[in-house]
């Protein structure tokens, strides 16, 4: 699975529609039965992509979902509306948006909403760099911190498609707009991943114990492969590089190759 996640970015509708036209027209065509490619627009541009990608594998999706049915909520934005727009699946949680003030709590009943909504939902979690800085116990303390808190009550809700949720992993200080970011090394998100692996599976969050774990953070078309070669890691999101139609391209080039 390799998402774009495209953030506020770009400004326009004609570049909006320029970048999917552009990875729709290299993708779109080849049908891409290994892997899951999905982008993720502004909400404003949500409607015009679709009608891009519409006859393609591509999947839409939207950076944020409220968790309310309808009504007095300004500037929010219900499953209802997204599914309407035909978007496919939602991030959730990413951590832009909890440094500006999302809390667990809010991510909980947002995940809670997407899975009801029968939506593939990506929950991103990942350490801070001061969480990192103390040593890895401490890092990952940081992340089951937040995979119990987002995850409360969803395993009732994935007994018959746990393949609908998607963790993110994405430590925070190897976000590329982070000031002094790189890339986690591919052994350091493979040890997060299993971890978080365990952790879901011996807390009984998911049910089954089956569910896919993707890595963000910095991925690019030099460094793609290096992750993609891990069995552990399922895919990637990808931020700056899915904003240059070849980058993002070449990326899920490498994808396909695992
Ligand atoms: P990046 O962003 O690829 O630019 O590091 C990833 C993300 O924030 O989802």
């Amino acid at each position: 699975m390799v998402i774009g996640n495209w953030k506020m970015n770009p400004q326009t509708e004609k570049e909006a529609l320029d970048l999917a036209r552009g990875v729709s027209n290299q993708l779109g065509e080849v049908g891409l039965p290994q892997v899951e490619v999905g982008i993720a627009p502004p909400f404003v541009f949500l409607e015009k992509v679709a009608g891009v990608i519409e006859n393609t594998s591509i999947l839409l999706g939207a950076q944020d979902v409220f968790w309310k049915k309808n009504g007095a909520y300004t500037g929010e934005v219900s499953i209802k509306e997204l599914r309407s727009v035909g978007v496919d699946f939602v991030i959730i949680g990413h951590s832009e948006r909890r440094k500006m003030g999302e809390t667990d709590e809010e991510i909980n009943e947002k995940v809670v909403t997407s899975l009801k909504g029968n939506f593939v939902t990506i929950l991103c979690v990942g350490e801070t760099k001061e969480a990192r800085g103390r040593g890895i116990d401490s890092a990952k303390e940081f992340v089951a911190s937040e995979l119990r808190k987002d995850l409360e009550g969803v395993d009732g809700l994935l007994e018959k498609n746990a393949e609908n949720l998607v963790i993110a992993y994405e430590p925070r200080w190897a976000i590329s707009t982070e000031e002094g970011s790189q890339p986690a090394a591919p052994e350091k998100a493979v040890e997060m991943i299993s971890f978080i692996k365990k952790f879901l599976k011996t807390k009984k969050v998911i049910p089954s114990g089956e569910v896919r774990i993707i890595y963000g953070g910095s991925v690019n078309s030099t460094n793609a492969l290096s992750f993609f070669a891990k069995d552990e890691i399922e895919g990637a999101l990808v931020g700056s590089a899915s904003l240059e139609c070849r980058e993002f391209v070449s990326i899920v080039d490498s994808s396909i190759i695992k």
